[in-house]
């Protein structure tokens, strides 16, 4: 059985605001959750409740759907009154015994303060009574919904409305559309409330004991899975799960950008690059770090570990409320820009290099993206107006410069050739600037130097 993760208010606040965007009388809104999904014949992934449904009714069980809408009886903007039910998988002790505990039509009313709820079954019935009996007249009915992400949901939608379309219906306004719902979600997602904030540190602290058992146990010879064990073991001791498969990658796998198979061996001098990140309650945190198989950088990898700290220094010193994402991807192109400048790696005037994109063949990833309950989160980058969005007080991104020489790459010397560098923290815009959620983990060459020196046996002198 999962609770509810936050207050039963706070959904329903939720609620409110997103009932803002709908017009009484006109609207409905349809947001379902996934069915469990097939892995292989009979086996399944583990389930994973859609975001944009767990956002607005915190119920986690898969096959469930959220019917809402507003009376009619009240202008645009102005508080009607809201209509909040919930489809979901019935109570069943045959496949309760084999799947665990459902809330049921019942429980799930109760759980989420819905007005109704209804076996999922019932949803066509469902919806074709509300276009028969809701929309006012004069008014064509709308469906905002999130089932675009959900091939299978599209077309059970569609199936379901068809005979709402014109030429069907004579005597009632025929159905306007299916419309996408989801930015209107990812807007109140951006900007984190202080519950949110909570489960965003305490996913980012679990991360930070990951990093480091992984710091303090990688050394030549290991296989890279053994370090992607050493790092989900502390994941799921702390009641946490991964957020996204660990990217643990040994010398040039350093340069594929979401390497996942994890299978080749620490040697002697490489760098190892590990990404891995987990989810606590639904909440998310992400940290790549770039590490000594040996304990000492050489030259050539201290070089790069400088370049992309740079990089990150400047991020964190323009991370503040009015700044835009997009102008930190630009200042930190042109640090990373300079770094190989003086590596002579690259030459010419910063901004045209920038401008041309000549350095995204050793820079082709963004510098960071929103962070939440998805690890991308679903938010928008843009206002309304197609600017870059700007950043506010409870915003959560990610910092995450990088450089990689593909073991092919010609355009630079051989010793260069197959190393990958990227360093990623986990930044909250505060009102007098930021704080990085991850900031307990050494990340410059220097501070990794030492910490494995001092905590990792292999390495003490
Ligand atoms: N772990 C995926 C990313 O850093 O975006
Ligand atoms: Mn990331
Ligand atoms: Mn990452």
């Amino acid at each position: 059985m999962i609770p509810l993760f936050f207050k039963k208010s706070l959904y329903s606040k939720r609620r409110k605001d997103f009932s803002e965007n709908l017009e009484p009388g006109r609207d409905l809104c349809v947001l379902f959750t996934q069915p469990e999904r097939t892995r292989s014949f009979d086996g399944h992934f583990p389930f994973r409740p859609d975001n944009n449904f767990l956002y607005l009714t915190g119920f986690a069980e898969p096959q469930s759907v959220m019917l809402l809408w507003r009376e009619d009886g009240a202008p645009r903007g102005k508080s009607s009154k809201i209509i909040f039910k919930m489809g979901v998988l019935p109570r069943d002790r045959t496949m309760e015994q084999w799947n665990g505990y459902r809330y049921g039509v019942e429980g799930a009313k109760k759980l989420c303060e819905a007005n109704d709820a209804f076996d999922f079954s019932e949803l066509k019935t469902q919806i074709q009574n509300w276009l028969s009996q809701v929309p006012s007249p004069g008014k064509r009915p709308r469906i905002f919904s999130n089932c675009f992400e959900y091939p299978e949901w599209k077309i059970h939608l569609d199936r379901i409305v068809e005979n709402f379309h014109p030429p069907h219906r004579s005597k009632i306004q025929p159905l306007e559309g299916i419309l996408d719902c989801r930015h209107w979600i990812g807007k109140s997602r951006l900007v984190k409330s202080k519950e949110e904030i909570e489960n965003m540190r305490k996913s980012s602290d679990i991360n930070v004991q990951a990093h480091l058992e992984v710091m303090k146990g990688i050394r030549p010879g290991m296989m890279e899975y053994e370090a992607q064990a050493l790092a989900e073991n502390v994941f799921v001791k702390n009641g946490a799960a991964n957020a996204y498969n660990s990217i643990c990658a040994t010398g040039s796998n350093a340069t594929i950008l979401h390497y996942n198979f994890n299978s080749s061996r620490m040697k002697e001098g490489q760098l190892f690059l590990i990404d891995a990140g987990c989810e606590y309650q639904f909440f998310t945190s992400d940290i790549t770090r770039t590490l000594p198989v040996s304990g000492k950088y050489s030259d050539k990898q201290r070089a790069l570990m400088e370049i992309v700290s740079a990089a990150q220094q400047t991020a964190f010193k323009m991370s503040k409320p009015g700044q835009s994402l997009a102008k930190i991807h630009e200042s930190v192109s042109d640090t990373l820009i300079d770094g190989l400048k003086d590596l002579k790696i690259m030459k010419g005037k910063t901004s045209a290099i920038r401008s041309s994109g000549e350095h995204r063949v050793y820079y082709p990833h963004g510098t960071g993206h929103w962070l939440g309950m998805d690890v991308h989160d679903a938010c928008p980058y843009l206002d309304s107006k197609g600017n870059p969005l700007k950043l506010e007080t409870g915003m959560i991104f990610t910092v995450e410069p990088g450089l990689y020489f593909l073991k092919d790459e010609k355009s630079v010397s051989e010793e260069w050739r197959g190393l990958g560098v990227r360093i990623e923290d986990d930044i909250l815009i505060t009102s007098r600037g930021y704080e990085n959620l991850t900031e307990d983990l050494p990340r410059t060459a220097n501070e990794i130097e030492k910490f494995m020196k001092r905590k990792n046996s292999s390495f003490q002198s």
